[in-house]
């Protein structure tokens, strides 16, 4: 594929870490050399491992098949691997052990399975990592299958301590529904605002996208999005770190597509999944420039909490923020699942949801009106000429709403 056309001059995101808006915004040191993981190597090293974790079967289907989970997406309930019939184990149990069991394996099985040579270049890409005795080995990153994609992202924070730039993985619940919005019909430029490990740009790129672009805040996010790009060999993607669409200028767009962080909070101090107390910060700053960066019969597709307020209910609000601008798209506003302010406060509040802080927010979102959060797929689409809609339906599921998205079929 070629160079996207027309393309200005722009940073890529290897030359924008510490100068990149995401200090600024978690006062978090840009991490690199010491996470200890993730090297780009040579080229054939990642296609040769690549290879390997495909001829281990290393795949979802084969995964989904093999291993049981625990009804949570993407958690599978691994026996320990000290406790398996080693005679029984295969290459397969072995990578879905270290990459998505995320356990400690000792070394000689390892090799013994994978082979020496894929040990050792997963050790070159810093995908392994092993204790000082030689003796037991655990991977730096998880790595998931996705479609016909390999991704790496951050380990588990149930595992290590959650980090103010941690990378979601891509079997997570609301990443696996935001994937499942994006709809997959062929088209030209694709863009994915806020890409993290940048599955759904990779995927785009190579199922229907004739280029893609990632854009994320954090340069961290876009380490991994560029090592996913390198291991699984695809070219016409291009990953960028900015804020929003600052990275692009004035490009347009064919699709646009994007999961913001929306969880309310007094705080910003994880600012992957925090949008400020109503949840809309981000959400807010990227609808405004869609008008700006949709192409003639461009289309919208987000993953978005929103809120009713009193007078104001979300879908007036959308059409409020895209301004005059936005004046010839029309919008639609896909709500799956609605909860009482009250009520959702208390659903997403830790061990104590009567704490202060929590009834802080509580006042906080009162005070701007809120009556109820709605957990949403919100559609825009660019048809210049004609008279705009603005639309609000209830979609029972998400498939639902992925269906509704994808077939227009709530149009008009
Ligand atoms: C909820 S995560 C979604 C990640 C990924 N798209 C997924 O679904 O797994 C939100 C992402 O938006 C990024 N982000 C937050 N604020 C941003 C901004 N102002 N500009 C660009 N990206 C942003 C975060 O770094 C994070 O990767």
């Amino acid at each position: 594929m070629q160079a996207n056309r027309g393309d200005p001059p722009l940073r890529s995101t290897h030359e924008c870490t510490k100068e990149s808006g995401y200090n600024k915004v978690t006062n978090s040191a840009v991490l690199t050399a010491e996470d200890n993981c993730l090297n780009f190597a040579d080229d054939t090293v990642f296609l040769s491992v690549r290879d390997s974790f495909l001829g281990f079967g290393f795949n979802e289907n084969n995964i989904r098949d093999q291993y049981v989970f625990d009804g949570g997406p993407g958690r599978l309930v691994l026996p320990k691997f000290s406790e398996r019939n080693v005679t029984a184990i295969s290459g397969l149990d072995i990578l879905v052990h270290l990459f998505m069991g995320e356990e400690a394996i000792p070394v000689d099985s390892v090799v013994r399975h994978l082979g020496s040579r894929c040990f050792l270049e997963l050790q070159e890409l810093k995908l392994v990592q092993v204790d000082d005795k030689g003796a037991a080995c655990w991977a730096t990153v998880r790595v998931e299958p996705v479609n016909n994609l390999l991704i790496s992202a951050d380990r588990s924070p149930v595992k290590l301590p959650l980090r103010p730039d941690h990378v979601y993985r891509s079997w997570d619940l609301s990443a696996q529904r935001y994937a499942q919005i994006v709809p997959s019909t062929k088209c030209e430029r694709f863009l994915d605002v806020g890409c993290g490990n940048g599955s759904v740009c990779l995927g785009a790129a190579q199922n229907f996208a004739r280029f893609a672009t990632g854009i994320d805040i954090n340069p961290r996010a876009l380490r991994f999005a560029e090592f996913n790009k390198k291991l699984n060999g695809i070219e016409n993607v291009v990953t960028y770190c900015g804020d929003l669409f600052a990275a692009v200028q004035s490009k347009v767009f064919d699709r646009i597509v994007s999961h913001p962080p929306y969880i309310p909070s007094l705080v910003n101090s994880l600012p992957f999944k925090e949008g400020g107390v109503d949840g809309e910060r981000v959400s807010t700053n990227l609808l405004r420039g869609i008008p700006g960066h949709l192409s003639d019969g461009g289309e919208f597709y987000g993953y978005f909490l929103l809120s009713d307020r009193i007078g104001a209910p979300a879908e007036v609000r959308l059409r409020e923020i895209l301004g005059v601008d936005g004046q010839e798209l029309d919008v639609a506003l896909l709500v799956v699942n609605e909860e009482p302010l009250a009520q959702y406060l208390l659903r997403k509040a830790g061990p104590d949801p009567f704490s202060a802080e929590n009834e802080q927010l509580k006042d906080a979102c009162r005070k701007l009106g809120i009556t109820r959060f709605l957990h949403t797929v919100v559609t825009i689409r660019s048809r210049r000429g004609s008279a705009p809609s603005t639309l609000r339906h209830r979609a029972v599921s998400w498939q639902t709403a992925a269906a509704m998205a994808d077939q227009h079929t709530f149009t008009r």
